[in-house]
């Protein structure tokens, strides 16, 4: 059987790989896994209470509308309306069976082989292979020295073969949160040049202020260029019921409804009933789990201050921290394989977020306490060099 070659050229999950360094680890501790980046706890009693009953109705199992539940597109464009004080209503949602499915399905509406989309660097990595096993060209847009991209390096990447420019808010791997200033301007650039501004806003309830993550839905002819991608994973503890949207111009709906149709008909029903669930009363427990992830992104900060063992936090934000390791020259797998294989600490080195090696990996901070973030810390300690990288190139 002959395989396709774009596919089979393609990286194994990362998730997947770094899991596979654990057969070979001392087991001398707990182990501490920071690599993929899940809630450690259940969904909210209601959202569970609810599963249950639907899942005893008599047509719980029913195929959902293409779209989507029309309740739940009403419930989810209603809170993007006050979240963003913004014009949002039912038809631009398209619910889908999770984020990585909306920014598939929205990349096959978009482009064709041959074509380009510009990513930012770190990308998230199923964003890369799939544009990738595609035929689409990623085209690299290098952040600044505060690792956000700028307008002016987003326009110099733009030939007539691209389609759109992906956005990652908070970042993940990165952790890096962009302004409202900044998503403006970049929004302008694909404005300017009639093409899509892709966000993908996973991780939107976990910021530190309450303003709106963004201000371009509070423009009537935001959907001329604004592709909003959700996910319900994180929000309400639901990854595996695997749910989220597109939030889109009706225009690329309809072509996205085409792709949906054919890779999932729906996306699951239980799973699109769990966020309805969730909006309609699980919203202060989802805010009080935010507190939470925040308070653990501080505690990891703090603990990351004096760069114990040379590492050096690079950013954090989201889920995630973004570290540098300090030793100038060894490539980063093998810094990564050391730390699961002697020192039981799982993180997903950074070459699965670049195209290259620059002595980073990401972790998921969002898994473990405060008591596991500062072992965390010691096990760097024990595991490093003296001092950061950035002190050593000097
Ligand atoms: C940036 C980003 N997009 C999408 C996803 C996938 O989300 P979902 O579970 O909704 O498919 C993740 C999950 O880790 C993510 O980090």
């Amino acid at each position: 059987m002959r395989l396709n070659p774009e596919t089979v050229r393609q990286i194994d999950s990362p998730i997947r790989t770094a899991r596979a360094l654990l057969d070979r680890r001392a087991r001398e501790r707990a182990l501490l896994d920071l690599a993929q980046a899940a809630p450690q706890y259940p969904a909210a009693p209601e959202v569970i209470e609810h599963i249950v009953a639907v899942a005893r109705h008599q047509h719980g199992g029913d195929y959902v509308e293409i779209a989507g539940l029309p309740h739940l597109r009403e419930l989810f464009a209603t809170e993007l309306r006050t979240a963003y004080r913004g014009h949002v209503r039912a038809e631009h949602v398209v619910i889908t069976a999770g984020c990585n499915q909306a920014f598939c399905l929205v990349i096959s509406a978009l482009a064709q082989p041959g074509d380009e989309v510009v990513l930012t660097l770190p990308y998230y990595f199923n964003h890369d292979m799939w544009l990738r096993m595609n035929g689409i060209a990623p085209v690299y847009l290098e952040p600044g020295p505060d690792l956000a991209p700028t307008a002016a390096a987003a326009e110099d990447l733009i030939t007539p073969r691209t389609r759109a420019i992906v956005l990652v808010t908070p970042g993940n791997p990165s952790g890096v949160t962009l302004d409202q200033h900044r998503i403006a301007e970049l929004s302008a650039v694909a404005t300017r040049h009639d093409i899509a501004l892709i966000l993908d806003e996973t991780y939107r309830s976990f910021i530190d202020t309450d303003e709106p993550p963004h201000a371009l839905f509070a423009d009537p002819d935001w959907a001329r260029t604004l592709v909003s991608l959700h996910s319900f994973s994180k929000d309400f503890a639901i990854p595996g019921y695997r749910v989220g949207a597109v939030v889109a111009s009706t225009e690329l709906n309809r072509e996205v409804m085409k792709l949906l149709d054919c890779v999932a008909i729906c996306a699951p029903r239980i799973g699109q009933e769990a966020a309805w669930a969730g909006l309609t009363s699980a919203q202060q427990w989802r805010r009080a789990r935010a507190r939470e992830i925040a308070d653990k992104r501080r505690w990891f900060a703090a603990m990351m201050a004096e760069c114990p063992g040379g590492f050096e936090l690079l950013s954090t934000g989201g889920f995630f921290g973004w570290v540098r390791h300090p030793f100038v020259g060894r490539p980063t797998d093998n810094v990564v394989r050391e730390l699961a294989i002697r020192h039981d600490t799982l993180v997903v080195p950074g070459t699965a977020f670049l195209p290259d090696d620059r002595g980073t990996f990401r972790v998921s901070v969002s898994n473990i306490d405060r008591a596991a973030l500062t072992e965390f810390a010691a096990r760097l300690t024990a595991a490093g060099g003296s001092r950061p990288q950035q002190t050593l190139n000097r």
